[in-house]
């Protein structure tokens, strides 16, 4: 059967005590969910949701991650830290981050390959904005998203990478890809990882789409058969909502 993996971003939502409850709610509504489920808190939160998520199948993840190990760096996560509290993946190259604090291909790949190195699973979020594909440029945008984002990434390490796409202009604003339009760009994009890591690997890539995920869309999506998966926001703040789209089937 096909394997599909969930993941909730939770953004810059929720104190300690609510997170705590939230993944309290979704560890008991889950424990018999047959998919891959991961939920990234907010940083101050980690430690409390780890605790909470003890025993449980669902994956914690953060959101972001310094670039570098250690050192000099005001107001930066590091990925020993995050390793510390029990995080298993991280999402990197957000559209938010890229557009609003500037992160560059760059300087996610190298997030994407100090990750790797040390353990953790990546999720690389790829995605144009409306301008973008309304200029005709979104072959070009992602196409160079996903080679320099797995820039130097080996083989072997690319098999612990997810990639997310997410349109960025249906992010947050209620406006869904249709599930044909985004399998075709998730075609496209097993067609980048095709040419980067051979057929075989580009075909078990895990391909999750993001923006606007609901419970009332995520089966046709996912019914795709380039869409292995959803990296939900909004929906994924409330058990109501986030439980039904990781049982979709
Ligand atoms: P929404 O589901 O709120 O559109 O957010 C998608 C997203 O950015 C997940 O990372």
């Amino acid at each position: 059967m096909r394997s599909y993996y969930v993941a909730g971003n939770w953004k810059m939502h929720k104190t300690v005590g609510e997170s705590v409850a939230l993944a309290k709610a979704l560890a008991a509504a889950l424990a018999d969910c047959g998919e891959k489920v991961m939920i990234a808190p907010a940083f101050t939160s980690l430690a409390a949701v780890a605790e909470a998520l003890r025993g449980s199948k669902l994956i914690l993840g953060a959101q972001n991650m310094a670039v570098e190990e250690q050192g000099a760096h005001t107001g930066e996560v590091s990925v020993l830290m995050l390793k510390d509290l029990g995080v298993r993946a991280v999402i990197l190259g957000h559209s938010e981050r890229r557009h609003t604090y500037g992160e560059s291909d760059a300087l996610v790949n190298r997030k994407v390959r100090l990750a790797l190195a040390h353990g953790l699973e990546p999720i690389l979020c790829v995605g144009e904005t409306l301008e973008e594909r309304e200029a005709g440029r979104l072959e070009e945008v992602v196409g160079t998203q996903l080679r320099e984002g797995l820039a130097g990434v080996s083989p072997e390490d690319f098999k612990r990478v997810t990639i997310a796409y997410e349109p960025v202009w249906a992010i947050g604003t209620g406006k869904t890809a249709t599930p044909e339009d985004a399998d075709s760009v998730h075609a496209f994009c097993r067609k980048v990882l095709a040419e980067l890591y051979g057929p075989s690997a580009a075909k078990s890539a895990c391909i999750q789409y993001g923006g606007s995920v609901k419970p009332e869309n995520a089966a046709a999506l996912m019914a795709k058969p380039n869409i292995d998966g959803a990296l939900v926001g909004g929906a994924s703040l409330k058990p109501e909502s986030f439980v039904p789209i990781a049982k979709f089937r």
